[in-house]
C-alpha cells in the first residue's frame, strides 16, 4: 500500500506496527468494491535500540528510542492523502464511522502513525470542521493488546514448536552454507560493535540486525557515522538483515512456520474457542460471491474476530 512514500520505513523489517483499515461498504452488485483491508507499518522511527559502541545515546532521539520520528508523521500523513485519492469512489468524502475500523497494536510509534496517516485521510471539511485553524479532527484508533490478540505483532516467539522449527533452521546445512561468506564480516563487525562473535553469529537474538537497523536509522537522520561504517558495510549489513529475516519465515519447513504464525489467537489463548470446521473454510473470503459484509459465512464455532468491537462488523 502506498509503496513511494514508505520505502524507508518498510525496510525496517521487524519492529512491532501493522495497523488495519477496514473499509465497508452496505450494499452493491456486480464486481463492485464492497471491502477493502488495508495493512500498513510505521513510518520512519528512531532506532529500537543501539550497540555497544554506538556514538549516538537515546537521549540524542526527540522521543528516545523506538518513536515516530517527524519523517514518519510525514509519510503517513501522505500515505493517508494517497489513499484518500486512492478510493475517493469508494469512501465517503467525510469521515463516517461506520465505514472504516482502525486497529493498531498497542506501540506509541504504531498507534501515532494511524493517527498521522488518518490526518491525512479525512480532514474535516465542510459541516465537519470545529476550527478553522487546525483542519484535524479526532478518529478513534482501536488498540490492539497483544496479550489479548497477538495477531498484528509477528513473529510469534512463544509457540513452542515455532521456536524449535527456528532452532532447526539457524542449524540447517541450507543456511549455514548461506551464512558462510559472512563469516570473517560477522568477526569484523563484532570487532567493531562491541558485541561478541557468537552474540553476533546467532540470528535468534536480533543482535546483527541492532547494528544494521541503529546505523540505517543514524544516516537516515545524518547523525554522525563510526569511520568502519562504509557502503560496503551496510550493503552486508542489509544483505544479513535480509536473512535473518528468512531464518523466521522462510527456509526450513517454511509452510509450517507460516501456519504457526498464521492463527494466533487459537494457539496461545487457552480459552480461545476451537474451530470445528477447517480454518480454510472458514477463512474462504476471496472467492466468496456473497456480501460477506452483512452476511458472514462463519460455519465453525470460531467467533469473527473483530464482530465483537462493532456491531454489524463482522471480519472472518
Ligand atoms: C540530511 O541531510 C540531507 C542533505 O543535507 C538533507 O537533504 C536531509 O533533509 C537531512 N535529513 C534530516 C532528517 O535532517
Amino acid at each position: 500500500m502506498g509503496g513511494t512514500s514508505l520505502t524507508t520505513s518498510s525496510k525496517k523489517l521487524y519492529s512491532s506496527l501493522l495497523s488495519l483499515l477496514f473499509f465497508l461498504l452496505q450494499s452493491a452488485s456486480g464486481r463492485e468494491l464492497k471491502f477493502a483491508l488495508l495493512v500498513y507499518r510505521h513510518g520512519d522511527r528512531s532506532p529500537v535500540d543501539n550497540y555497544p559502541t554506538d556514538l549516538h545515546s537515546e537521549s540524542e532521539w526527540p522521543q528516545g528510542f523506538g518513536q515516530l520520528t517527524k519523517i514518519g508523521i510525514q509519510q503517513q500523513y501522505e500515505l493517508g492523502q494517497y489513499i484518500k485519492k486512492r478510493y475517493s469512489n469508494f469512501l465517503s468524502s467525510t469521515y463516517k464511522r461506520e465505514e472504516v475500523l482502525i486497529h493498531s497494536t498497542e506501540t506509541d510509534r504504531t498507534i501515532m502513525s494511524a493517527q498521522a496517516n488518518l490526518a491525512g485521510l479525512f480532514p474535516p471539511s465542510g459541516d465537519e470542521i470545529w476550527n478553522p485553524e487546525l483542519l484535524w479532527q479526532p478518529i478513534p484508533v482501536h488498540i490492539v493488546p497483544k496479550e489479548h490478540n497477538p495477531k498484528l505483532r509477528y513473529p510469534i516467539f512463544h509457540c513452542p514448536r515455532y521456536l524449535k522449527l527456528l532452532k532447526e533452521t539457524i542449524v540447517s546445512s541450507e543456511f549455514q552454507l548461506m551464512l558462510q561468506p559472512y563469516q570473517e564480516f560477522i568477526k569484523t563487525i563484532s570487532l567493531h560493535s562491541g558485541y561478541n562473535p557468537e552474540t553476533l553469529a546467532y540470528f535468534g537474538n536480533f543482535k546483527l540486525w541492532h547494528v544494521q537497523d541503529t546505523l540505517l536509522c543514524e544516516s537516515i537522520h545524518n547523525y554522525t557515522l563510526p569511520e568502519w561504517v562504509t557502503k560496503d558495510v551496510m550493503a552486508k549489513l542489509d544483505e544479513l538483515t535480509v536473512m535473518s529475516v528468512s531464518v523466521l519465515f522462510g527456509l526450513h519447513k517454511r509452510e509450517e512456520k507460516a501456519q504457526l504464525q498464521g492463527d494466533s489467537d487459537l494457539d496461545m489463548n487457552p480459552d480461545a474457542e476451537r474451530p470445528t470446521v477447517p480454518m480454510e473454510e472458514t477463512l474462504d473470503i476471496s472467492t466468496s460471491s456473497e456480501p460477506y459484509i452483512s452476511k458472514p459465512k462463519i460455519t465453525g464455532t470460531r467467533k469473527p474476530v473483530i464482530a465483537n468491537l462493532r456491531p454489524g462488523i463482522a471480519f472472518p
